[in-house]
């Protein structure tokens, strides 16, 4: 399949856009600084805080799970069994639970990811989100090879 070319400009801080690559959905999540501070304060709760399983390229095997610490690109597809997970980025959110601290929740059996995507303990789902192939040349994202 192409690639998928993203101008990531056009991602506002906060927000996550959906593109389509290979027939599976993509999130592309412009991280604010605050997005990215909630990382690593939660590395217990999680069930591979250091992402040692195979779902992402070798680039993005680092604590921010990415290329770029501001941009999130994952697969929008639940490790469990395939559903699409909701953004809930909101810390502390009253579903959630005050430990929350914002990122991807699957309603299908309650799996939750964390603003890298990666799965929290005692969920379903059996790995973090996979990180697809990806490159930046100046503003522009290319996912896929
Ligand atoms: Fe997401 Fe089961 S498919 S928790």
């Amino acid at each position: 399949a192409a690639p998928v070319d993203v101008d990531v400009t056009r991602v506002a801080p906060g927000t996550l856009i959906t593109v389509n690559w290979r027939g599976r959905p993509v999130w592309v999540l412009h991280r604010t600084p605050q997005m990215l501070a909630t990382l690593g304060k939660h590395d217990a709760l999680l069930l591979d805080p250091d992402s040692q399983t195979d779902q992402q390229p070798k680039y993005a095997r680092n604590a921010t799970r990415s290329v770029r610490p501001a941009f999130l690109v994952v697969e929008a597809v639940c490790t469990h069994l395939g559903c699409i997970p909701v953004f809930r980025p909101e810390p502390g959110a009253a579903d959630l639970g005050p430990d929350w601290p914002g990122g991807f929740y699957c309603p299908c059996h309650g799996s939750k990811y964390d603003l890298a995507g990666r799965v929290f303990r005692n969920v379903p789902a059996p790995v973090n989100l996979a990180v697809p192939p990806h490159a930046y040349h100046g503003e522009r994202l290319v996912i896929g090879e």
